[in-house]
């Protein structure tokens, strides 16, 4: 990942340029059920894959038996003048006022900034008057009103981790832990800055014992950012841990932080939970998909939630994607388990998170960028044999059955979320069906493809007067004909309708994806109508020209990247088009090929007419020894070349790759397991030979 922005008072928010992310290949279609930084002073590492070992004693505390809930300023304001009184009071009106307090959300919490750079003559932390003129009691007593709670921040450190260092806790714990419980402060955030090189056992634990001085119940979060595996030794002392590095509002961030953290659910429970940072819902960053993925994957992983938007100014869709109810369920189930992968190929992810009563929270989610089918089975989520089971659709909110099967065509970056369970009343809800896409569309300007869609039948019972449809981009004049039946008075349990469909693209189409929709009503026994619909994307593309071509200068289907777009012919700058330097890996430097950030993804057509990709790979000069990644070529879903992890020290290696066939040639650079900071990944000389 790229660094954290400096941070100091006045610091501007980021909005990361983004991934460029649009979808390619259609797989299947939906309906499912019911379709549907760094700190100055140290570094964060990103949390290893871990060893099992021996979870660490609990608390008996009585606090967090469910992952904190509540808000957290730093994401949306940093030290910026935005952070004060005002801002924290009016968090928790908005928190009674829009019912997010009756949803779950308890905490109201200040990050750092809000002191003082000194202390007083008596060693004690003076709130900054500009920022909280009436002090944090007034504050505390204010959001305790409510019926809320209070949040602080301070470092384990001899300062904060904010460029301007406001003082820290290290050496100061007992009385700055009293001065907090004498405020009614019920939350305390431990960062790791500043440091000094102390143990951090030994700092976590003082400040443990201090907190348990004052005799206040204060929730005790610790932020060593996973640096020392707090997994396995901090649940005697926290209700949470940090596992991995700051967060950013990017959608690489993000999937890195959750790969990071996915890894460690052995070690979740009531009172101590994993933590992967606070949510970046709402800042803009991500799309409204991208950001129900967010809510999903933290809820399946038993993340805290801590709301990291200024609900003062956040939209609908904000405030419905934070207060959807079936989802905060799934988060603060009293279990407390922390979902487990059950397959993650190719992007395609099942995350199965064990509920009290039975059921499995199942997280169908797709790290690509196109429309893909994901299905597993109740038996493979950890559901016992029965004859069918209700699945929910946590973000559709309806009810369906199925004999076993669950599945969507689950649009790119997007994340089906069900809650399924063996229920003996299963016939009283409609059969689920599947609707999709038999294989990938593409087709070339100006001409027509022919493709097969598929309605499935997932239940025991029959679904009546089905119908499909399949339409073109909204307002581009595609044309779409049914060449066989669109309608079937019964679809029985188990027996799917097929139908075939000539498409065509304009002439003058530009290179890239086109979103179409596959649609589907049906009624169940019951005479309940439903209607479903499936993300399907269909790839525009003229067959690269025969001979050898530039990749950094062919066009195209679709790509993804860590950070800002992906560049021709230059390195990524992690934000801008075009703020990258010469393609440089080891002194060499290359006028040709493509300047990616990991993680990240380019497809190119190859219309099943080219042989090869070669290319010069490596991590970019312009970045320090932290980069680590992994190059591969795909041809369609076969990876056929991959080197081992490369750092910034190693010099270019050649890849070639055998890629006779593919309709498609994707070319990958992974975080090289440990996190995208620094991964600039440069593809050198990057040709394809058709
Ligand atoms: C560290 C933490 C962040 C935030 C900042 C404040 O980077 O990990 O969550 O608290 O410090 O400076």
């Amino acid at each position: 990942m790229r660094r954290l922005p400096i941070r100091s008072s006045g610091i501007a928010r980021r909005r990361a340029v983004g991934a460029v992310a649009v979808a390619v290949l259609c797989t299947g279609g939906v309906v499912a059920v019911p379709a549907s930084a760094t700190a100055s002073g140290t570094t964060p590492r990103p949390a290893p894959a871990t060893a099992p070992a021996e979870p660490s004693p609990t608390l008996d505390d009585g606090l967090a038996l469910t992952p904190p809930m509540g808000f957290n300023n730093w994401n949306s304001t940093h030290c910026s003048a935005d952070f004060d009184e005002t801002m924290v009071k009016g968090i928790a009106d908005l928190f009674v006022d829009k019912g997010l307090k009756d949803a779950g959300y308890r905490y109201v919490n200040l990050d750092d900034c809000w002191a003082l750079s000194a202390r007083d003559a008596n060693g004690k932390l003076v709130p900054d008057p500009a920022r909280f003129p009436n002090g944090i009691k007034a504050v505390a007593d204010y959001v305790h009103s409510k019926g809320l709670k209070l949040g602080i921040y301070t470092s384990a450190g001899t300062k904060t981790c904010s460029d301007v260092g406001f003082p820290g806790a290290l050496g100061h714990e007992y009385s700055d832990a009293q001065q907090f419980a004498d405020w009614g402060v019920d939350y305390l955030k431990y960062d790791n800055c500043n440091n000094q090189g102390v143990d951090a056992k030994q700092r976590y634990t003082t400040m443990r014992d201090a907190l348990r001085a004052t005799g206040r119940p204060i929730v005790y979060s610790i932020c060593e950012w996973g640096q020392n595996k707090p997994w396995e030794w901090a649940s005697g002392l926290g209700q949470l841990w940090r596992t991995t590095g700051d967060i950013s509002d990017s959608w690489g961030s993000m999937v890195s932080l959750m790969k990071q953290n996915l890894p460690l659910a052995q070690y979740a429970g009531p009172g101590h939970w994993n933590d992967p940072d606070m949510l970046e819902v709402g800042n803009g960053g991500m799309t409204d998909t991208e950001y129900r993925t967010h809510f999903s994957m933290w809820s399946v992983m038993a993340s805290p939630l801590l709301i990291g938007t200024d609900l003062r100014t956040a939209s609908d869709t904000t405030y419905d994607i934070l207060s959807n109810r079936d989802v905060i369920a799934v988060d603060q189930d009293p279990l407390g388990k922390q979902g487990t992968v059950v397959s993650s190929d190719g992007g395609r992810w099942v995350v199965s998170k064990e509920m009290k009563d039975g059921s499995r929270a199942v997280a169908l989610f797709n790290e690509t960028g196109s429309a893909q089918r994901i299905a597993t089975t109740a038996k493979a989520v950890g559901l016992p044999s029965a004859p069918a089971y209700v699945a929910r659709d946590l973000w559709r909110h309806t009810n369906a059955h199925t004999a076993g099967t669950l599945a969507a065509t689950v649009p790119a970056h997007g994340t089906v979320l069900l809650r399924v369970a063996a229920d003996a009343k299963w016939a009283a809800y409609p059969p689920a069906a599947e609707l999709g896409l038999d294989e990938g569309v593409f087709i070339e300007p100006g001409a027509s493809a022919k493709v097969s869609g598929t309605f499935a039948n997932l239940g025991r019972t029959p679904a009546r007067d089905v119908t499909v449809s399949l339409s073109g981009p909204a307002g581009k004049n595609w044309k779409v004909k049914a060449d066989g039946p669109t309608k079937a008075p019964v679809v029985q349990g188990g027996r799917s309708l097929r139908t075939r469909w000539t498409v065509s693209a304009p002439a003058g189409s530009a290179t890239g994806s086109y979103d179409l929709t596959l649609r589907a009503t049906y009624r169940s026994p019951q005479g309940t109508k439903i209607t479903s619909a499936a993300p399907v994307t269909a790839a525009v593309a003229t067959a690269p020209p025969s001979g050898t071509s530039a990749l950094g200068d062919l066009p195209w289907l679709s790509a993804a990247n860590g950070y800002g777009p992906v560049e021709r012919n230059t390195s990524n700058g992690e934000s801008a088009a075009g703020d990258g330097n010469p393609l440089t890996v080891g002194d060499v430097v290359y006028a040709k090929g493509l300047g990616v950030h990991a993680a990240s993804s380019v497809d190119f057509y190859a219309a099943r007419t080219c042989e090869q990709v070669t290319a010069q790979v490596g991590v970019d000069d312009e970045k320090d020894t932290k980069g680590t990644v992994t190059f591969e070529v795909w041809a369609d879903d076969r990876k056929v070349a991959s080197t081992g992890v490369l750092t910034n020290s190693d010099a270019p290696q050649a890849l070639s790759a055998d890629v006779t066939g593919a309709q498609v040639v994707r070319l990958v650079a992974t975080d090289g397991g440990d996190g995208v900071d620094s991964d600039h990944a440069d593809w050198g000389d990057a040709q394809l030979t058709c």
